[in-house]
């Protein structure tokens, strides 16, 4: 079997072209653009690419993007004022603070002082609670956007055995409860799992969340499964590979997705869909 290779940059292609016309639509009625605020703080080099490709995926749409880059020696409070003043301003639709931020700053009072109807990133605890409960107002880019490659494919995830491959706050457990409130049965591994193939090997589907290149061989892989490869991981010559070993598995699964090229434009792609729809909550708000 070889695996049908899920093209991310396609299905993101497709799905901004709709948001284009909703973006237009909204400024019809609305007379403004949704507007996106986006928080740097320091000079992570990673954070700066990842921000300027966030940026730019705004303007391909027609959001307005307003980037604040702020200096690492930041104060926290002073970055909670210019959340508070992002979460003022009737121009802003949605509030990004990139992550990792320097460790002099708490960053769950950062996260927690969005206005829940801006965490356009889903990372405030209403919206990680609201995962548990079914009540989120905004859910998490990247498990998003793993859910919206699954259900382009038309893969069935009820039922559906789903192995995820690491536990981070950002990507693992949100993913594992996306998935489950889709009546999917999810198995949790990470670091400290004993005996990471005994689990890998029952998935249907298999998500890797687990910034290790390579982690997961063919041996791993139940023949037929679909495999879902988040990781991001720059080689020392500058290459960009994932957590599966591409070109073994390719080989047993039924479908999986290439790095770069296979989540991570779905990730932005699933930012400008939030900030869209915070738009036109707000607008119907508005009308009421
Ligand atoms: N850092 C790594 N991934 C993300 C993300 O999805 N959002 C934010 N804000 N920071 C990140």
């Amino acid at each position: 079997m070889v695996a049908k290779i899920i093209d991310g940059r396609e299905v993101a292609r497709k799905l901004r072209g709709e948001y284009a016309v909703r973006v237009s639509e909204l400024k019809a009625q609305n007379g403004r653009a949704p507007g996106l605020a986006v928080i740097l703080v320091g000079d992570n080099p990673a954070s700066q690419v990842y921000v300027r490709n966030k940026v730019r995926a705004c303007s391909d749409v027609g959001i307005d993007s307003k980037f604040i880059a702020l200096p690492a020696n930041t104060t926290q409070a002073a970055l909670l004022q210019q959340v508070d003043d992002l979460n003022g301003d009737m121009t802003i639709d949605g509030i990004l603070i990139q992550l990792p931020l320097p460790p002099h700053i708490d960053i769950r009072d950062v996260l927690e002082r969005i206005s829940v109807e801006k965490d356009v990133d889903g990372f405030h605890l209403y919206n990680v609670g609201g995962l548990v409960t079914g009540s989120t107002v905004f859910s998490p880019c990247t498990p998003y956007g793993v859910q919206k490659l699954l259900e382009h494919e038309k893969i069935p995830v009820e039922g559906a055995n789903v192995v995820v491959v690491g536990a981070s706050n950002i990507v693992g457990k949100p993913t594992a409860l996306m998935l489950m409130s889709q009546d999917a049965t999810v198995c949790i591994c990470h670091k400290k799992t004993r005996d990471l193939a005994q689990f890998t090997l029952l998935a249907d589907i298999l998500v890797v969340a687990a910034g290790v290149p390579g982690l997961i061989v063919p041996q791993m892989v139940k023949t037929g499964a679909v495999v879902i490869d988040v990781g991001i991981n720059r080689l020392p010559d500058g290459t960009l590979i994932g957590d599966v070993d591409f070109e073994g598995v390719r080989q047993k699964a039924s479908y999986i997705t290439p790095v770069p090229g296979g989540v991570g434009p779905m990730t932005v792609t699933m930012l400008l869909h939030n900030t869209i729809v915070s738009a036109e909550r707000t607008l119907a708000a508005s009308k009421r």
